[in-house]
């Protein structure tokens, strides 16, 4: 039987509790699924790991990362925590997407039925759309670089001609992976949100893009501005497919996105290079609800779920898809306007089961 080496990253805040919340339903997909195992690996890292230690990861975890098959990791940070220049001490990001070259990094926005949205009348089939945000350049390249003196400070945008067309590829082969098109009119589209009307590092994304894109003429394209895509993702969500843009932009646009299908605790994201993946809610640890078992453990769960995806287990990240969906449509839990369960996230851990049993049943 196939095992998997997963290292695990629970993290701080809210991120033990949802990630215990996606252990157990990932638990469940092997018994049911019961042809391959994960064998977890659970490693501290982040701020909390950071007060004690003095670092926010161990060479050993880092180590432990590279040799795993896929990694998932909980929200980290403590806004409190800070290195001497500054930024937050807690975040990975520089660590593992830059450490392993994980240029991809996917942000799937679904709105499932039954979930709040602030959007009026759209229905769950009207907002399905994954944003592809570069993970290892653009503004972010600045990253621990960035200059400071009493009177300035600076923080270059980097896009280089490799940056560019490997997301762009990936956004490609995205639009062609993914099963369904854009809601508005079903057709695979991919949409370079940029800043080429002021900036000529966007041009430059511009002119990338035309030339990758001749390569999947059947994939539609557009360029749109980031200030029109975020107005858009609002009046028209439906139009999108598949969205590529600049690490910060896709920062932005993915919590705009994430406000739209019941909060950021709706959405998963994969960080994926060419050899490694780790897999991860896009929201942060959280603080002010950790504890209080009203986190919605839906990101990390569907993280998971993106995991098994990866690891090549199309079917058993479908299905969980699919469980998710049939749950919220039956109300077994719900998500409340602010984006929070009720009661818990093994609670909705211990719906999704359930209805995980019934979704492998009707397969057989
Ligand atoms: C995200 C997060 C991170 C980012 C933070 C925690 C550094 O907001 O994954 O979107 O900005 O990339
Ligand atoms: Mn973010």
């Amino acid at each position: 039987m196939k095992t998997y080496r997963i290292v695990v990253l629970p993290g701080d805040g809210i991120g033990p509790e949802i990630v215990e919340a996606a252990v157990a339903v990932l638990d469940k997909i092997q018994e049911l699924a019961g042809d391959f195992r994960l064998s977890y690996d659970v490693h501290q890292a982040g701020a909390n790991y950071y007060l004690k230690n003095g670092k926010n990861m161990s060479a050993e975890t880092f180590e432990a990362i590279r040799q795993s098959d896929a990694t998932i990791k909980g929200p980290v940070g403590l806004p409190e925590v800070r290195l001497p220049d500054g930024t937050e001490a807690g975040s990975l990001g520089g660590v593992l997407r830059n450490g392993f070259d994980l240029y991809a990094n996917v942000r799937p926005i679904k709105l499932f039925p039954k979930v709040p949205t602030p959007l009026k009348d759209k229905s769950p089939e009207s907002i399905d759309y994954i944003i592809i945000r570069e993970n290892t350049e653009g503004l972010y390249a600045s990253r621990g670089r960035g200059l400071i003196t009493e009177q300035a400070a600076t923080d270059t945008l980097l896009l280089t001609r490799k940056g560019c067309e490997r997301i762009c590829r990936f956004a490609f082969d995205t639009a062609l992976r993914k099963t369904k098109g854009a809601p508005e009119d079903g057709r695979r589209r991919v949409t370079l949100v940029e800043k080429s009307n002021v900036l000529r590092s966007f041009y430059f994304f511009r002119q990338v893009f035309a030339e990758v894109a001749k390569e999947t003429p059947e994939v539609e394209i557009e360029t749109l501005y980031v200030d029109a895509a975020a107005a858009a993702l609002i009046t028209k969500p439906q139009h999108f497919h598949v969205i590529v843009t600049e690490n910060m932009f896709g920062d932005i646009l993915s919590d705009l996105g994430g406000a739209t299908i019941g909060g950021l605790g709706m959405c998963p994201s994969a960080n994926v290079g060419e050899e490694r993946a780790y897999f991860e809610p896009i929201h942060g640890s959280a603080l002010d609800i950790a504890g209080k078992n009203v986190a919605n453990p839906l990101s990390q769960i569907r993280a998971a779920g993106m995991m098994l995806e990866y690891l090549g287990r199309q079917k058993d990240a479908a299905l969980l898809e699919k469980a998710i969906w049939q749950a919220l449509e039956k109300e077994r839990f719900s998500i409340s306007p602010a984006g929070q369960v009720e009661k818990g996230a093994m609670v909705v851990a211990a719906a999704l089961k359930e209805e995980l049993e019934r979704c492998y049943e009707v397969r057989k």
